[in-house]
């Protein structure tokens, strides 16, 4: 099928009370691997290019390939542009045919991220594309555990928040961070259960990697309808390509070392479907 928005996918889950799995992608490999989970498990799925992982494959490139995968899919997918400063690089994603947008301005001062929030929503919106903005600021694990009261989302400013800005989801600093964790994150349960009672939008979790199983579950109760883990998937395939390298150095066909990834992909983004309860969703 065509791929859909991030709003289509985000509505049913606050409905229905599950999270949507949302990964971060670097090659072929790992993108396959998580597209054939979905297919598997019959989930929906969102995955996501970094400003990075765009200017590595170029966004054009990306959007044409994702799009020809989603096609012969029977389940929805969700082409979003992860965390961005930038509103060209967003409006570019739009027009080459991402379905959702992340304006991250979480770190610039209340009123500028709202007036940059709603410049991507007003262009983004105008082309059926959904926005994804961020408030409180999600730090790297190696800053913190993102547990700086500082940095995380006030309920109030998040009301506030959403009643000035046309975003679709809204990422939330509840005490998560990205990266792998130098200790284990203390979420902010209150904290989230308080934002989702006076904003009513769908919210995110950001930092997925590392995150204890029953927090996992407890944020899904708490609010959180789209959980983004990227740090995990990225370890697992470069586990699998330096065994197979090990096991064969001479290897000059780069598919043989590479391609199994794929399988082990899938197995990680399968869990994750089954534990945020996505699976069987499509
Ligand atoms: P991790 O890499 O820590 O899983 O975080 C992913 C993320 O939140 C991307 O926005």
């Amino acid at each position: 099928m065509p791929l859909v928005t991030l709003s289509s996918v985000l509505k049913k889950a606050q409905k229905e009370r599950y999270a949507v799995p949302s990964f971060n992608f670097s090659g072929i490999e790992d993108l396959r691997g998580i597209l054939d989970a979905a297919q598997e498990v019959k989930s929906p799925v969102i995955v996501m290019t970094s400003v990075n992982i765009g200017k590595y494959w170029g966004i054009k490139g990306v959007a044409a390939y994702v799009r020809a995968m989603a096609a012969d899919m029977d389940v929805p997918v969700v082409l979003h542009q992860d965390h961005t400063k930038d509103v060209e690089t967003l409006k570019q994603c739009v027009d080459l045919g991402y379905t959702s947008v992340m304006i991250d301005a979480s770190e610039r001062p209340f009123e500028e991220n709202v007036e940059l929030s709603n410049r991507v929503a007003e262009y983004a919106h105008a082309f059926g594309v959904s926005v994804e903005a961020e408030l409180g600021h999600i730090s790297g694990a190696e800053e913190g555990a993102g547990d700086s009261d500082e940095m995380l989302t006030r309920p109030q400013d998040a009301q506030r928040f959403m009643e000035l800005v046309e975003a679709d989801a809204l990422a939330v600093a509840v005490g998560t961070a990205h990266g792998f964790y130098t200790k284990p994150p203390k979420l902010d349960f209150d904290r989230l259960v308080k934002i989702g009672e006076l904003t009513k939008v769908p919210l995110v979790l950001h930092g997925g990697s590392g995150v204890a199983e029953p927090d996992f579950v407890r944020s899904i109760e708490c609010g959180i309808t789209k959980i983004n883990v990227g740090t995990e998937l990225r370890y697992e395939i470069m586990q699998n390509l330096k065994k197979n390298f090990a096991a064969d150095p001479d290897e000059v066909d780069i598919r043989k070392l590479v391609s199994s990834g794929r399988g082990v992909i899938t197995e990680v983004a399968k869990h994750k479907m089954e534990l945020f309860g996505s699976a069987g969703k499509a």
